[in-house]
């Protein structure tokens, strides 16, 4: 490299004088060649820096955001939870864009499961990547898994008109077992999917009011006992029942803003085992929903198992005929070919 080149002659104390040697070595290096090759230096340089320093700021915008976001939470965590965080950091960080959220110790429920995800600024590549396809966002999910059998079953969720037809897709158990309907008491931008308009009345008052409030950065708010995503396998054990909650964050200095949703969600560890207990009759109708979804799932389960056996067979077989002498496997082969001459001329003897 010239840059070291020059170094060297430079330190070399046969030189008379430091100034001199300087012009000496820059004449003897060409100063074209020099600039040339300074010039990429310099951008690889420049890049180098450039991630640097939007690991730094991004991953202290990030931390700022987090922290904010969960000082704004605390309070009613603590309230509610013997104990917030574990091995004592109440947030965790899982990498520069993602804090996780965990919270027990409270009556109905089992625990809780929280995670801030926000955009990878502190990742260079990625960020302009996600520039170019659809933009992240920050978002914050908070995943509660109530006790078993303190309230009736049931799917329910309020989302955004806007973006609810994609939730519902996106969810099996509320593709499965909701349907949209909309609610006065709630703002005109959300509608609610739900099972039975029991369950709708019991949770509805709950929450109304609060997510009412924030709408703006509501993702969903859920309230089911069944899985996210369908089970590839018939499920032995209930799924546990849960209340999730999603939503977008605002700047840090807005971060007061959210506080209503989380509000809405604490209203629900006591609010549903109290007030969420549908009649006998929507009860039979729910179970029977489910007993219906099991057959279905059972049904293709079952069509897969065969498919695999099907597959085995033709394997076997085709292991067998390997093993085979030569002298069979052509008296094999010619009469597999006599079957399909045959079943051949009968197609053509139908058509006729
Ligand atoms: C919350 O639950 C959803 C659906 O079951 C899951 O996709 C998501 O990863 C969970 N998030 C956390 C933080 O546990």
């Amino acid at each position: 490299m010239n840059f070291i080149r020059i170094v060297t002659r430079l330190l070399d104390t046969d030189h008379p004088s430091p100034s001199l040697a300087i012009l000496d070595s820059i004449t003897n290096v060409a100063i074209d060649e020099l600039r040339e090759k300074y010039s990429y230096e310099v951008l690889y340089l420049s890049i180098i820096l450039l991630i640097l320093v939007t690991y730094w700021v991004g991953k202290r915008h990030n931390e700022v955001l987090a922290k904010t976001t969960m000082a704004v939470m605390l309070p009613l965590f603590r309230s509610n939870f013997a104990r917030v965080g574990d091995n004592g950091a109440e947030l965790a960080i899982d990498s520069p864009h993602e804090y996780i959220i965990y919270l027990t110790g409270r009556r109905h429920v089992a625990t809780v499961h929280g995670l801030i995800k926000m955009r990878p600024r502190q990742d260079l590549i990625r960020t302009l990547f996600t520039l170019l396809s659809t933009p992240a966002q920050d978002i914050c999910t908070l995943n509660v898994t109530m006790n078993p059998n303190e309230y009736s079953d049931g799917v329910f969720a309020i989302v955004p008109k806007s973006t609810g037809t994609a939730i519902r897709n996106k969810h099996y158990d509320l593709t499965t077992f909701t349907k949209a309907s909309s609610q006065k008491a709630l703002d005109s931008s959300l509608i609610t999917l739900t099972e039975s308009s029991e369950l709708t009345d019991a949770i509805v008052p709950l929450v109304s009011e609060k997510l009412n409030k924030a709408v703006k950065w509501l993702d969903y708010f859920i309230v089911s006992d069944q899985p996210t995503h369908k089970p590839d396998t018939v499920p032995t054990q209930p799924h546990a029942k849960r209340i999730s909650l999603s939503f977008r964050l605002p700047n840090a200095k807005d971060a007061r803003e959210i506080l209503p949703l989380v509000e809405a969600l604490v209203a629900c560890l006591d609010g549903l085992p109290r007030g969420c207990q549908v009649s006998s009759v929507t009860k039979t109708k729910i179970s029977k929903a489910r007993e219906e979804a099991l057959k279905e799932i059972g049904k293709k389960v079952q069509a897969e198992r065969a498919r695999e056996l099907e597959e085995k067979r033709l394997k076997e077989k085709r292991e067998q005929e390997k093993n085979l002498s030569p002298e069979a496997q052509r008296k094999l082969a010619a009469k597999e070919e006599k079957k399909a001459l045959k079943k051949r001329q009968k197609q053509v003897t139908k058509k006729v």
